[in-house]
């Protein structure tokens, strides 16, 4: 027979085996107890008992119970908030408070939940279940809730409902124009207006002078430099002010003040963060040709430019920038000044010859001819002779314009 010698080490397995089985059984309870303790529960509770009281038991019985969710594969989303917001199709919860109010129409009439769910146009976090995190307002998860409340502390001008268009904005990215996305409709119409394209690629095309924009979003915090910055350090305030004031955020910059209002900085500052690199399949893209291509009447009057005494103009690029209205070139942007007087003005504001302006520029122009058109010296002498022609059109132009007039004084008298 085995004989056992006694354990050299003190007798305490019963005791460890007694406290694990207590802790277990004490973790089950917790567990139970805090799942219980989801608000959701809550929320469906009462949900069912509004559907009873309006529409009777029967109803009441169809309210799905437990966690809900709308898998959406094509976009890699799995949305729980139907969970909680029960009501959303529904129809006669309209005027309930949240989570159990009826989702206006309009925007599912387009974009049924079973193919977009909630967060493609949201924001927050799909996955989640309680109301903080499902709504974004976590530590690393950079997709909050797009919602009126983060507007109102964005302090945003006019819709305190705006911030969600640029998750439309996503999808629509290649539209002139999205119904319902009001703000990211009036950016669009600056970009154009003001010719950011001059300094600017967006959507594949435009200058070189300032950075690409086409994947601005993708910019972390961490690489704006918010030293200048008064308030708010977050990326959208940076380019709320930056835009204000380019000056003030970037000191050397030769992007100009446009005086934007406070409407139209917030409204570009939504825009430029919803450039974001591409990650919804084509399907998913309104309308879809790649790069929002110029109108029909824009190309037809550059065409015409291109054929016209302006030529040179239109074919170097300065049309980009500058009109040279006595040789019929219109610019899409004026961001500088009409060259037709260059020759008289450069003379006048900096006291050299076109000629050593050219060779020596200062402010925007050095930019431009050292980055995005670079000259050489036979170009330069080319360009030098472009601007004396268009000043001498200018000089004859001006001529017949004050003879008529004089003549016809003398008609008068
Ligand atoms: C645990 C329950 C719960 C979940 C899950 C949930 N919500 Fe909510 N939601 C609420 C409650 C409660 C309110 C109203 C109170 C509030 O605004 O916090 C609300 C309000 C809202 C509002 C109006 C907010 C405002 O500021 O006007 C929006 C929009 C919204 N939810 C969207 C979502 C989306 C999108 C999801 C999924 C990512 C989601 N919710 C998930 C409970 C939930
Ligand atoms: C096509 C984009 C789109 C999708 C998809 C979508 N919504 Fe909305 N949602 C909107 C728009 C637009 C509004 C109206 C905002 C307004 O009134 O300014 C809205 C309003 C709301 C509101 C009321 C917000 C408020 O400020 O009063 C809630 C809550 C909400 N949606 C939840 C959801 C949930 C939950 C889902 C998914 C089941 C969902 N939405 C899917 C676009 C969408
Ligand atoms: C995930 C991509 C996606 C998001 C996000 C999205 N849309 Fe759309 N939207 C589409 C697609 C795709 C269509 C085309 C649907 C069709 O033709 O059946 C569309 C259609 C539309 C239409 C109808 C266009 C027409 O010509 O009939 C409008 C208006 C619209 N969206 C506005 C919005 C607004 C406003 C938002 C934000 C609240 C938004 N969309 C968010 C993809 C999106
Ligand atoms: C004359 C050239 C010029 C024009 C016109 C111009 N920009 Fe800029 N922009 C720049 C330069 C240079 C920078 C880089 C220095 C700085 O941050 O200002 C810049 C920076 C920016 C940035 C910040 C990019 C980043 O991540 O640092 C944004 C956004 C921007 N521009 C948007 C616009 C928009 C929108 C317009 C039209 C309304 C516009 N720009 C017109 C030259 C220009
Ligand atoms: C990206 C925009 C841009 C482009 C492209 C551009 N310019 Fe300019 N240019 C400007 C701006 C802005 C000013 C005004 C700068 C200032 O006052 O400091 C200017 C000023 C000038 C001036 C001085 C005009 C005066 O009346 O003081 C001349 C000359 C000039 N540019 C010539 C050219 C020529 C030639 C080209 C083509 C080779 C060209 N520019 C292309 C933006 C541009």
């Amino acid at each position: 027979m085995e004989r056992r010698t006694n354990s050299p080490y003190p007798k305490i397995d019963r005791v460890v085996i007694a406290i694990v089985g207590l802790a277990l059984v004490v973790g089950t309870l917790l567990f139970m107890w805090s799942d219980r303790a989801h608000d959701w529960r809550f929320y469906q509770y009462e949900f069912r008992q509004m559907v009873s009281d309006q529409f009777g038991e029967d109803k009441a019985a169809g309210v799905p119970s437990g966690p809900q969710q709308i898998w959406v594969a094509d976009l890699g989303r799995a949305d729980r908030c139907i969970t909680c917001h029960l009501g959303v199709s529904w129809k006669g919860f309209e005027r309930a408070e949240h989570p159990y109010r009826t989702h206006p129409v309009e925007p599912l009439a387009t974009h049924p939940i079973e193919t977009f769910g909630c967060t493609s146009c949201h924001g927050g976090q799909g996955w989640a279940i309680d109301t903080w995190a499902a709504h974004g307002e976590v530590a690393h998860w950079e997709e909050p809730l797009l919602s009126r409340s983060l507007g109102e502390s964005y302090t945003l001008a006019t819709d305190k409902n705006a911030l969600m268009q640029m998750q439309c904005n996503q999808c629509h990215r290649y539209d002139r124009e999205t119904k319902g996305a009001t703000a990211i409709n009036l950016a669009k119409q600056l970009v154009t207006e003001k010719g950011c394209r001059a300094c600017h690629v967006i959507n594949g095309y435009g200058g070189t002078i300032g950075p690409d924009l086409s994947e601005e979003a993708e910019k972390a915090p961490e690489q704006y430099d918010f030293s200048r910055l008064s308030g708010h350090k977050t990326s959208f305030a940076w380019h709320v002010a930056h835009f204000k004031e380019p000056r003030a955020q970037a000191p050397d910059t030769v992007m100009p003040n446009f005086n934007f209002t406070t409407e139209q900085a917030q409204s570009l500052a939504m825009l430029v963060l919803s450039w974001r690199r591409q990650h919804v399949p084509a399907a998913y893209l309104a309308g879809a040709p790649r790069t929002d291509p110029r109108t029909p009447e824009e190309l037809k009057s550059e065409e015409e430019m291109r054929k016209g005494p302006g030529a040179w103009f239109v074919q170097t690029g300065c049309f980009v920038c500058h009109s040279i209205s006595a040789l019929g070139v219109k610019s899409p942007a004026q961001i500088g000044p009409d060259l037709s007087v260059a020759v008289e003005d450069v003379q006048k504001r900096f006291g050299v010859t076109i000629d050593d302006f050219l060779r020596n520029p200062t402010g925007t122009m050095s930019v431009v001819l050292s980055r995005q058109i670079v000259l050489t010296p036979e170009q330069r002498a080319v360009a030098v002779e472009k601007l004396r022609e268009a000043f001498t059109a200018y000089q004859r132009q001006r001529e017949a314009d004050t003879q008529p007039a004089a003549s016809h004084k003398e008609g008068a008298l």
